[in-house]
């Protein structure tokens, strides 16, 4: 399907490249992407991914009441949770720093395309542990993250919202920086150190 281009999610891409890039070479995300994964550390990483998964999409959801946007956020710190408590895993609620709440559309765009187009590595991600540890692991957080269908519907959405964004070069800037703080939860998330017992699927 050819997608019309959308100035301002390049420009988010641009902007995050690095930020993407620590991510999936985080210590505790990285494995998932390497021949030996084992139970302990697919579980270490939704371990470390749930704290800021849980809090950014609070303050979105938060954000979309508050400016009345018309956009549905499809959550996933359900399906997180669900598969970490059939690994026998507790969530922890790590307190995270807090992040300047979104007061802008443009604001609110940078953040949401990060929680949005994390969808699109989770089908390889899940295709990957899949392969490693088999059909029966617990596996909707990335399996069932709807990329495929969320990340169209989000990009359509930015382009008519583009529309009274344009030309508003510090909207830009503000839906970067947002975007910037959102990828710096993750790497916050990931970096609350704490230790995986021996696993097993409950
Ligand atoms: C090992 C971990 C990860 C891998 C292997 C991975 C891989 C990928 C891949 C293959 C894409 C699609 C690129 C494309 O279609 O152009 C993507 C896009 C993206 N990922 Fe990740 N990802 C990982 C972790 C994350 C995390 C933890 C986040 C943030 C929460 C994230 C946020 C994004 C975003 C925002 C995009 C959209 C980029 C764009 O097309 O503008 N990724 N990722």
């Amino acid at each position: 399907m050819n997608e019309s281009p959308c100035q301002l999610l390049d420009h988010l891409r641009q902007a995050t490249r690095s930020e993407h890039h620590a991510l999936d070479r985080h210590p505790r995300l990285n494995g998932l992407l390497r021949p030996g994964l084992d139970l302990d550390r697919y579980g270490d990483a939704l371990l470390g991914l749930y704290p800021a998964q849980h809090y950014l999409e609070q303050v979105a959801g938060a954000a979309i009441d508050r400016l009345r946007l018309d956009y549905r956020l499809w959550r996933r710190t359900a399906s997180l949770r669900d598969d970490m408590e059939r690994l026998g895993l507790t969530p922890t609620e790590a307190v995270l720093p807090p992040m300047a709440q979104p007061r802008s559309h443009g604001e609110l765009i940078g953040l949401l395309y990060v929680l949005e187009g994390s969808r699109l590595g989770a089908r390889l991600l899940a295709d990957r542990v899949r392969a490693c540890l088999g059909a029966d692991t617990p596996l909707s957080f990335f399996a069932d993250a709807g990329g495929a269908d969320i990340w169209p519907a989000f990009r359509r959405f930015v382009q008519v919202e583009c529309v009274q964004l344009h030309g508003k070069e510090d909207e830009k800037e503000a839906a970067a920086s947002m975007a910037q703080q959102a990828f710096a939860k993750f790497s916050q998330s990931l970096n609350v150190s704490r230790p995986v017992t021996t696993l097993a699927i409950l």
